[in-house]
C-alpha cells in the first residue's frame, strides 16, 4: 500500500544553522526557509536524488513540534512520510488492522497542500508516520 518515501522530518532548534550544515558539510541543495504559520513550523527542504529531508523549526507558541524540541533540545528525527494513492482507503485499512490515527481521524491539508494523516508511533515501532496522498 505505501509508496515512495516522501520525506523524513527532523526538528531542529536553529533552522539557519541546520540548513547551513546540510548545505556546507553534507553538500546538499537546500531551499530558503519558509514559514508555514498554519502548521506552526518554519521549514527548509533538503532535496535529495531519491527523496527529501524537511528541517522543521517551531513557529509560534502553539507549534506542534515545540514539545518535541523541549524533550530533544539538540533536535531529532520527528517523523517519516510515506505516499499513498488513496488516503481514505489507507485509513480504513489501517484502522481495521487496529492502528490509531492521530487527531480527529480526518485527513488534514499538510505542508505540501495535500491530504495527510498521522499514525500513532506506539503502533509503528516507535516512529511517527505521516501518510500523504500523492
Ligand atoms: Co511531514
Amino acid at each position: 500500500m505505501i509508496g515512495r518515501l516522501n520525506h523524513v522530518a527532523i526538528v531542529v532548534p536553529d533552522l539557519a544553522a541546520a540548513a547551513a550544515l546540510y548545505r556546507d558539510a553534507l553538500g546538499a541543495r537546500v531551499s530558503p526557509p519558509r514559514p508555514l504559520p498554519a502548521h506552526g513550523v518554519s521549514v527548509v527542504f533538503v532535496e535529495l536524488p531519491n527523496s527529501r529531508i524537511e528541517l522543521l523549526e517551531p513557529l509560534g507558541p502553539e507549534s506542534p513540534v515545540r514539545g518535541f524540541l523541549d524533550r530533544n533540545p539538540a533536535g531529532g528525527m520527528h517523523h517519516v512520510c510515506y505516499e499513498v494513492a488513496d488516503i481514505i482507503a489507507a485509513r480504513e485499512r489501517l484502522t481495521a488492522a487496529g492502528a490509531r490515527v492521530l487527531g480527529n481521524g480526518e485527513p488534514q491539508i499538510g505542508a505540501h497542500d495535500k491530504p495527510v494523516l498521522f499514525l500513532h508511533p506506539k503502533d509503528f515501532c516507535g516512529t511517527l508516520i505521516e501518510l500523504e496522498e500523492a
